[in-house]
């Protein structure tokens, strides 16, 4: 049984390099401060329209994009129920992945897995001889783009490729901790859904989900006999096409957040924060490598959250605990119980720099004696 703890307000203020949330522009946060206004007023589709179309000019898609308040799971979800009629083809190589094929088993769907070891990469060439090997046309496959348990990055652009040769199976990609620190073409590599949380590489405060759609995703769901309401493509974007305001009530004090942190998202420019990203995550497999050893398949390792592994045996809890204490930041334990003391992870990601993630790997040395 759960008993109540009070929440004292009384907490040391702490950088975070978790994988999300992650740190905010202290800007971003004031603006959340504004006085109240209704969601069915012009002010409403003021802040709405602006929300989307600077994510897509950001984004650099010709597809649609919903933002709605709900985390990146509610994605997870709605593409499962709007898309899939009945076969899915779901890559799993860490939690996040497995928790997509749950999902979509919660749903009663027909779910094959396409299954790596936790650490591994999903390849291209298996998903088309998985397609190929298929009696069913499977109406999706699902890949994570950043695996945020393990460190890796899938190559879902390689991968999007051979989705698009099956003219019958749409593709959806988890890009939560991804998308904003570590460039993609959506467009380009045909991704039908692409999804995200704002409290990762968008360094916004939680409560929001980005999802952005093609045409083939909308016209599937138009067309099936079922779908999800609350997250449902055609919904959302219907209601944006005739009222630009979302179809029930956003939680607009972090749209309000949202649109300041997109202009300065706007302000860097996509390839530059990827690039940014590029070069703290360079940095923190270097130091990794130095005192440490990097757990992801070589080649596949992500942009924005490093997995490292504990190969002098430290202990990571207890290197956690001092780092806080001492040093009022707070960084990951592995995943679960499988990566629990083995692995331990630094997300570099939003609004962080080569600078801000060497001063805890400064602290991580200082505290573990390296
Ligand atoms: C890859 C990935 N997918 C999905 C999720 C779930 O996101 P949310 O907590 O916003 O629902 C996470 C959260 O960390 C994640 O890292």
């Amino acid at each position: 049984m759960t008993e109540k703890r009070e929440y004292t307000g009384e907490y040391a203020e702490q950088t975070l390099y978790i994988p999300g949330p992650t740190e905010v522009r202290d800007d971003v946060l004031d603006a959340m401060c504004e006085p109240m206004f209704g969601h069915r007023m012009d002010q409403m589709t003021d802040l709405y329209t602006t929300v989307v179309e600077d994510t897509k000019t950001f984004l650099g898609t010709d597809n649609d994009v919903i933002v709605l308040t709900a985390s990146g799971t509610e994605f997870m979800e709605s593409a499962i129920l709007n898309l899939v009629d009945e076969d899915v083809l779901v890559t799993t190589c860490g939690s996040f992945s497995e928790r997509q094929a749950n999902v979509a088993e919660r749903l009663g769907k027909t779910v094959d897995t396409l299954e790596y070891e936790w650490g591994q990469a999903v390849k291209p060439g298996d998903v088309r001889d998985a397609l190929e090997a298929s009696e069913t046309d499977y109406d999706v496959v699902t890949c994570v783009m950043n695996e945020s348990s393990t460190g890796v990055r899938n190559p879902i652009e390689e991968i999007g490729d051979v989705v698009a040769d099956y003219p019958e199976t749409l593709f959806v990609v988890d890009a939560v901790s991804a998308l904003g620190g570590d460039y993609v073409d959506i467009d380009e590599h045909d991704i039908d859904v692409i999804f995200t949380s704002v409290q990762k590489a968008f360094a916004m405060p939680p409560g929001l989900a980005v999802c952005v759609v093609s045409d083939d995703a909308y016209e599937r769901e138009v067309e099936s006999e079922s779908a999800s309401w609350y997250g449902g493509f055609q919904r959302s974007l219907d209601y944006y096409d005739r009222k630009g305001q979302t179809h029930s009530t956003p939680a607009i004090p972090i749209m309000l957040a949202y649109r300041k942190q997109m202009k300065h998202m706007l302000e860097e420019g996509h390839q530059a924060r990827d690039q940014r990203h590029r070069e703290m995550a360079e940095y923190t497999r270097d130091w990794a490598r130095e005192h440490f050893d990097v757990f992801p398949e070589a080649g596949y390792e992500s942009q924005t959250v490093s997995c490292i592994e504990n190969t002098p045996g430290l202990d990571v809890a207890a290197v956690i605990e001092d780092v806080s204490e001492e040093y009022d930041m707070a960084f990951s334990n592995g995943y679960g119980s499988t990566l629990g003391g083995r692995t331990f992870r630094i997300g570099h990601m939003g609004e962080h720099t080569v600078e801000s993630i060497e001063a805890l790997t400064d602290a991580i040395e200082d505290v573990a004696g390296l």
